[in-house]
């Protein structure tokens, strides 16, 4: 059987970028394939969250985990740093990466804008680390939003890389899943492309906001002046909220829309209305379930500890026949 392996860092509250670009994915695979899936909080360090907020994140994003439908009987659910086997081989592997290619990376160009002061080393080798999470259980298949396929580009050269040093081809060469093949881009509120924390307030929809709040954030979304022809090209923005429409709402009322737009009768108030109630009624009971599996210490706890040992056990042999390849050896 082939193996999954995903992660999320625990860096606030999921949205629906995370939902419809990896969880609905984790979701529909946990009872196909050997699948890991777990909370990459040594990943959030780079960004130094305060140590008082690391573990409330961690609650919330393992509460979400479950609320979505990840079954800890079906697929391992853990935190990454409740697998420290995870840092050996990441250890391993920077002595395989280059530094050339990790400062090429687009996202460490990225983040290197983004907050210039905090330039530290983990985030050069983030792509390092995310493969060292994939490897680790020699996957073959790693469902992630669109965002996340350079890493994976990446993933694959060094994987192939310690097969080719090492001479054997001990590691498959992990390929990105997404919905029906594809990974996707959920767009975001603000017109301007992706759904993400860090976007500015507004721009996502959390799957933990309450109705009022996900109606406030759809009303406020970006439009444009309305279709003048039919069958006229949609702006960025405005396809934007249609690809939200066919995420959550039934066929039926995206047709309705849709005809609407091409023949210039649209009213995007309307249209945001119905797109507000639709993704409420969505998330309404992942909500409801996020809220009580928070407030359950004994449940979280025994869903970590059981997690922990199968992804150790799948951890450390990877990782003896790792030590075994590069020439570790007893006396
Ligand atoms: P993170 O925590 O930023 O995002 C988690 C997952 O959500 C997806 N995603 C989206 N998909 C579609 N549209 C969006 N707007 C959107 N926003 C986020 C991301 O693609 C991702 O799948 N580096 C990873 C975490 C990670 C990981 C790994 C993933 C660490 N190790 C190993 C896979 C395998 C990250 O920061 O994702």
């Amino acid at each position: 059987m082939e193996t999954v392996v995903s992660g999320i860092r625990p860096t606030g509250r999921l949205h629906l970028g995370n939902y419809f670009g990896a969880v609905v994915n984790f979701v529909k695979l946990q009872s196909q394939y050997r699948c890991f899936f777990f909370i990459a909080d040594y990943h959030s360090l780079t960004t130094h969250p305060h140590p008082s907020d690391l573990h409330g994140t961690v609650r919330q994003v393992l509460a979400e985990y479950l609320a979505c439908g990840l079954d800890p009987n079906q697929c391992t659910l853990y935190r990454q740093s409740d697998v420290p086997e995870t840092a050996e081989l990441y250890l391993f592997l920077n002595m395989l990466a280059y530094v050339g290619e990790l400062e090429r990376s687009a996202s460490f160009k990225e983040k290197v804008r983004a907050q210039p002061d905090n330039v530290n080393a983990g985030l050069l080798t983030y792509p390092v680390l995310m493969t060292a999470d994939i490897i680790i259980h020699r996957a073959h298949k790693v469902p992630v939003g669109k965002d996340q396929i350079p890493h994976l580009e990446m993933a694959r050269n060094f994987a192939e890389r310690f097969n080719r040093m090492y001479g054997e081809n001990f590691f498959p060469l992990p390929q990105p899943l997404g919905t029906e093949g594809e990974p996707i881009k959920v767009p975001g509120l603000d017109g301007s492309g992706k759904m993400g924390k860090s976007e500015g307030e507004g721009n996502a929809i959390f799957l933990s906001d309450d109705e009022a709040t996900i109606q406030r954030k759809v009303m406020k979304a970006v439009t444009d002046a309305g279709p003048t022809q039919p069958h006229q090209p949609k702006s960025p923005p405005v396809a934007n909220l249609f690809t939200l429409l066919k995420l959550v709402s039934s066929p039926d009322t995206v047709h309705h829309f849709e005809q609407a737009y091409n023949n210039c009768t649209i009213r995007y108030g309307e249209m945001k209305k119905q797109l507000a109630a639709d993704i409420a009624a969505f998330t309404a009971p992942i909500r409801q379930r996020i809220d009580a599996f928070k407030n359950d210490d004994a449940l979280l706890r025994r869903v970590l500890e059981e997690g922990q040992k199968k992804a150790r056990a799948s951890a450390s042999a990877t990782l003896a026949e790792v030590r075994r390849l590069i020439g570790f050896r007893k006396f």
